[in-house]
């Protein structure tokens, strides 16, 4: 058995802030934004928060999947920005939507977090250990960019997708993952400083540092090369596949990507134009808008691709249900 999406959902806030809006607090402009990354707007909490976004995300997809909430029995998070050190952001859920039965956890790979949690629930499907899983990827990053720093604010935003597996027949067809730590330094944010009473020296708290030429350096050959190792192992080529979901980082990456894959870059949808980078969330959220306009039929072959702090990288084939 391996994991089939049966139901896909998203959340995103409610404020949008448009590039132009940016550009009234840090020195940017609109036409810097958008010819660089592809990013016009993005959606910023006020009152939301990783819980809540995750919450309304795992609702919309329960309701596609008509699946209640005590037929789950496993539940990951992919967060990097959790509202909480503990409790975990998916036991959080778990209370939030009365999922008595199932076992929660979060996973932190960054942008990859959703493949990674994806690629978790299909080997725990494999083994026999759950049969009906909600995968989430969500963040506030705007809680942790520095919002004087026009290099990192201008990308990052808030936002949920969530999907609700089960196990069945089919679904998954082949997937890559990895990690290099000797390039942690590449994306960082630290978490609290030590405090306690043996520290005299008492430090400010870090905000998120990227290294952004870095990181797009490390997508444009990393993604392509891991895509063509997962299709070698469904035993497929880069023509057989109908949808390239990528994480949307910046267009220009994802233009890159295609080009090195020899595919038409119409079958890369984004929507980062309007959703900007969510990081762990932003696979779902494009997966579920990629599926409720209709776009993914039945049989289809979908690739989902993330990469990000870790640095981490993850590529999982769908045969879509
Ligand atoms: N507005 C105006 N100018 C700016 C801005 C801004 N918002 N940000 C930077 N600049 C300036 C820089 O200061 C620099 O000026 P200089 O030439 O005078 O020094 C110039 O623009 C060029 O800066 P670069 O960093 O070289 O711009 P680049 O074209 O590389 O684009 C970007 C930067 C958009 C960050 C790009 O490198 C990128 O998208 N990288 C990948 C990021 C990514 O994929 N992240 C995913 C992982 S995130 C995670 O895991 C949480």
């Amino acid at each position: 058995m391996r994991a089939q999406i049966i139901g896909t959902g998203s959340c995103l806030p409610e404020k949008t802030v448009t590039n132009d809006f940016l550009s009234t607090i840090v020195d940017t402009s609109d036409e810097w934004i958008s010819s660089r990354t592809g990013i016009r707007q993005r959606h910023i909490s006020v009152q939301e928060t990783t819980v809540s976004l995750s919450t309304e995300a795992a609702r919309r997809a329960m309701e596609m999947a008509k699946v209640t909430a005590e037929k789950i029995d496993l539940i990951i998070v992919a967060t990097c920005t959790a509202d909480t050190l503990v409790p975990s952001t998916a036991c959080l859920v778990q209370n939030e939507i009365g999922a008595v039965n199932a076992t929660a956890f979060d996973l932190n790979a960054a942008c990859a977090g959703f493949v990674f949690s994806m690629n978790v629930v299909d080997s725990m499907m494999q083994a026999g250990m759950c049969r009906t899983a909600l995968v989430i990827g969500a963040e506030t990053l705007s809680r942790i960019v520095d919002w004087k720093d026009r290099s990192t604010c201008v990308l990052f935003a808030d936002g949920a997708g969530a999907v609700v597996a089960r196990a069945a027949e089919g679904g998954v067809l082949g997937t890559t993952l990895g990690s290099d730590g000797s390039k942690g330094g590449t994306i960082y944010v630290k978490s609290r400083e030590n405090y306690n009473p043996f520290v005299t020296e008492q430090k400010p708290t870090d905000y998120l540092f990227m290294d952004g030429g870095e990181v797009f350096k490390f997508a444009v050959k990393k993604i392509p090369e891991a895509i063509r190792e997962t299709l070698a192992k469904a035993e497929l080529t880069a023509d057989d596949i109908d949808w390239y979901l990528l994480h949307q980082a910046n267009a220009r990456i994802n233009e890159s990507i295609a080009k090195r894959l020899k595919i038409s870059i119409d079958k890369v949808p984004m929507n980062l134009d309007h959703v900007g980078n969510t990081s762990g969330g932003s696979v779902p959220i494009l997966l579920d808008e990629a599926n409720r306009k209709g776009l993914l039929k039945s049989g289809d072959k979908v690739v989902l691709a993330g990469f990000g702090a870790g640095l981490t990288w993850g590529v999982m084939i769908l045969n879509w249900a």
